[in-house]
């Protein structure tokens, strides 16, 4: 441990007992040879003072049980004081066993350094073998010790293991049984509550491992009266460093992955949804239907199907606002700045029921108070609601009627038989048809549905192709085409 190579360590002895002195010299002599020396012995604290000056030790080794020596001075003195110097309080009475007592000056590795020096030379000078046998025995003791106290720690630990579980699975029951969140109501719901549900879990289990450790500690572990011992120093252990990095790591990289899939549930595409402009302003919202065709509508409440999905496109008008109805769970800023700042929401509402969104972006004074009414129907209420709002009628065959004269679809096609540039719709629904090529079709909504948007596909037999637009996919809504579907079917 000291090598040859060392300088030499000076000690300085303060005791007032020549024994004490004479005895801890002779230790010193033994154990460590040329490697230190005792460079004075003082029995109180001005001589040590005066000593420290005149001979500069490395080190100032005070005796623990010398009454006539104030060692919270000594400590006061050296430790605390202006002159920063090692002090080691030594205890030689304690059954043959050499006790430091203080160990504020020294780091861990010097300390443990003297600490198995003195034990293991303190006898050194009656004899080797018996020093040999007394070590022996000395080790097989301690090892006896440690084995005991191995089994207490893994009690404890197995105690605070088992409280960990039954706390973390309390606090899992308490969290879901609370119902912290409101009712879900969208499907978009879905994954959002499939990852609070997980990360309830890991913060139940999180919260009780801290908890538990903590209070554990503190209740058993606590100082028992008297007890004016050390704590035993830990140094580290690179174990459990890399396991407690690595672990969280992984915990946050799962959940990011968790959040980026759920967000794309989220923001997952239907087709044909309703589209519906969203206007935040100080502080109402507007909502626009059918936006930019001749039919287009504003209400101060959102009217939605259920079970399918809303397309939201919000703007804002002044500041920015936030779209938020808590029980579809989704959110989404509503931007100022014109169409090119115009964000699209998702919702399919599943279940029929009144609900109220407001703004969750702080927007000015009354921003608590910017609510609306937003009430899903059934698809029969909407429809009939919607067909209020337009002005057109709530029965599909009376609308097809009015699109099929809108887009001149009679002029060719007539509703009493005759055939005209096209083939009759009268009695046309559930009819096998002949075509030009010879081969029969029945004329079912898929057929139908074809031979509007794509009326070369299947020609009629005796009928002409490329007469008929071949551009209604575009120019007809696909609730348009739906319609004069029925209003075709209805012609029997
Ligand atoms: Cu709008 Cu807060």
């Amino acid at each position: 441990m000291f090598t040859s190579n060392r300088p030499v360590r000076q000690v300085l002895i303060a005791s007032s007992h020549p024994l004490f002195a004479q005895g801890l010299r002779s230790l010193l002599q033994a154990r460590h040879g040329m490697d230190v020396s005792v460079v004075g012995v003082v029995s109180s604290l001005s001589e040590a003072i005066a000593a420290i000056d005149r001979l500069n030790p490395d080190l100032v080794i005070v005796d623990y049980d010398d009454q006539a020596l104030n060692r919270d001075e000594f400590l006061a003195r050296f430790v605390e004081g202006e002159k920063k110097l090692r002090v080691v309080l030594l205890s030689l009475q304690s059954g043959g066993e050499a006790l430091v007592y203080d160990r504020r000056t020294l780091s861990a590795s010097q300390i443990d350094n003297w600490l198995e020096e003195w034990t293991l030379s303190e006898q050194s000078s009656k004899g080797s073998q018996r020093n040999q046998a007394d070590g022996l025995r000395r080790n097989l003791e301690k090892n006896a010790h440690n084995r005991s106290m191995d089994m207490k720690r893994y009690v404890h630990l197995a105690i605070a293991a088992v409280l960990v579980v039954v706390i973390a699975v309390l606090l899992m029951q308490v969290l879901t049984v609370s119902n912290l969140l409101p009712v879900a109501a969208s499907e978009q719901a879905k994954p959002i509550d499939s990852l609070f549900d997980i990360e309830f879990k890991v913060i139940s289990f999180l919260f009780s491992l801290i908890i538990v450790f903590m209070v554990y500690s503190v209740v058993v572990f606590r100082r028992k009266k008297g007890d004016t011992s050390d704590a035993a120093h830990i140094e580290g252990n690179t174990t459990l460093e890399i396991l407690w990095t690595l672990a969280p790591l992984a915990t946050v990289l799962y959940f990011a992955y968790l959040g980026g899939a759920s967000l794309a549930d989220t923001l997952k595409p239907d087709d044909f949804p309703l589209e519906v402009k969203v206007v935040g302003q100080q502080w109402s919202w507007r909502f626009i239907y059918n936006e930019g065709q001749a039919d287009e509508f504003q209400t101060t409440e959102l009217i939605l199907p259920v079970d399918r999905q809303t397309l939201l496109h919000l703007i804002s008008n002044d500041v920015i606002h936030s779209f938020w109805v808590p029980e579809f769970r989704v959110k989404q800023d509503a931007l100022p700045g014109g169409e090119d700042f115009v964000r699209d929401l998702r919702i399919t509402p599943n279940k029929v029921a009144d609900y109220k969104v407001r703004c969750a972006e702080l927007c000015g004074t009354s921003h608590a108070f910017m609510e609306s009414p937003v009430k899903v129907m059934t698809k029969a209420d909407f429809d009939t609601w919607f067909a209020s709002q337009t002005g057109e009628s709530a029965d599909p065959v009376e609308r097809g009627a009015k699109v099929a004269q809108l887009f001149a679809c009679t002029s060719c096609h007539s509703q009493d038989g005759s055939a005209l540039i096209g083939p009759t719709w009268k009695g046309l629904f559930g009819n096998e048809i002949k075509l030009a090529d010879g081969s029969t079709v029945t004329a079912n909504d898929e057929y139908l549905y074809e031979s509007i948007t794509n009326p070369n596909a299947k020609i009629h037999d005796g009928f002409q192709p490329n007469l008929m637009p071949q551009n209604f996919s575009t120019t007809m809504s696909e609730k348009q085409i739906l319609d004069v579907i029925e209003y075709i079917k209805s012609l029997k």
